[in-house]
């Protein structure tokens, strides 16, 4: 993920002044291809040298590398962004010896492709002027927001966090069920993928509300008519949210989980 965004960040700006650090040399090697991008394994020097840390460690490793970085991240005070999922600010600060200059991210995968969608969250510490360079590197790779309750981090983590994989599952659904009819796998899988595409590219050029569009296209006694009707009597709206209610449980308990470990 710190690759996408730096990667993104590149592309919207090749001056950018990068440095990456990673224990693990082949990260670096590869982020090192990454235009100008400085890299080392030493946290410490990355921070010395930085206005804005984003921490993208796996969130069960935040806590030994929040600890370690404490005394530079106080000497220098940068601002920090978290991509962790599930770590609250009020564990955040706690382990890095009490800065409150901190920025909490939700990016999702797409960002990889640079059509990702963000959530953020910012604490009472954070400027205006911070916000923007916080949301910037999730600019570079897709859509972004803000949201001005931590707890909504979890309903941004349900919707746009886990959604890419909702969207797999129908892709893949309709794929098996035009191979089941006697398409080719590879016809199915292009229909699947081109329709996903069109059906976003509609709706993100048509101000209308889905509803609204969903009716347009379902004729009355039609197959799509037909389609939906099965749909929710087999109650895919109430599955659906049903999965999404158990996202942001989730999320909830992951949060507890990682606050617990707080000392
Ligand atoms: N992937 C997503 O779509 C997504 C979405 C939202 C949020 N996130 C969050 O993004 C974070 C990173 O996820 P990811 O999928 O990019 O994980 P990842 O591929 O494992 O990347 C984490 C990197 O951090 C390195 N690292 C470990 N300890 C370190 C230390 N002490 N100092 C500096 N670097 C260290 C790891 O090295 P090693 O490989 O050697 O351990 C690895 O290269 C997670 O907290 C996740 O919750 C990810």
């Amino acid at each position: 993920m710190a690759r996408a965004l730096a990667g993104g960040m590149t592309r919207k700006d090749p001056a950018q002044a990068l440095i990456f650090s990673d224990p693990n040399r082949d990260q670096l090697d590869a982020a090192g291809r990454l235009g100008e991008a400085q890299v080392t394994t030493d946290n410490d020097e990355a921070i010395a040298a930085a206005d804005v840390v984003v921490l993208a460690v796996k969130p069960q490793r935040m806590r030994e590398v929040c600890k370690a970085l404490a005394p530079a991240v106080l000497k220098h005070q940068p601002l920090i962004i978290s991509i962790a999922a599930g770590i609250s600010t009020r564990s955040l600060v706690q382990w890095l010896g009490g800065h409150e200059r901190l920025v909490r991210a939700m990016p999702n995968t797409p960002a990889l492709v640079s059509e990702g969608a963000t959530g953020l969250y910012a604490t009472p510490a954070v400027s205006a002027e911070d916000r923007d360079h916080a949301r910037a590197p999730f600019d570079a790779v897709g859509y972004t927001m803000w949201v001005e309750e931590e707890d909504l981090l979890h309903a941004v983590t349900a919707l746009s966090g886990s959604g890419p994989a909702y969207f797999f599952f129908l892709m893949e659904i309709m794929e098996a069920h035009g191979v089941e009819q006697g398409l080719s796998a590879e016809q199915s899988h292009s229909l699947a993928l081109a329709t996903a595409r069109g059906a976003a590219a509609m709706a993100s050029a048509d101000e209308k509300p889905l509803s609204q569009l969903r009716t347009d296209v379902t004729s009355p006694g039609g197959t799509t008519e037909a389609a939906l009707r099965a749909m929710v009597e087999g109650q895919l709206d109430r599955s659906i949210r049903d999965g999404m209610d158990a996202a942001a449980r989730r999320s909830g308990e992951l949060a507890e989980e990682y606050g617990r470990r707080r000392s």
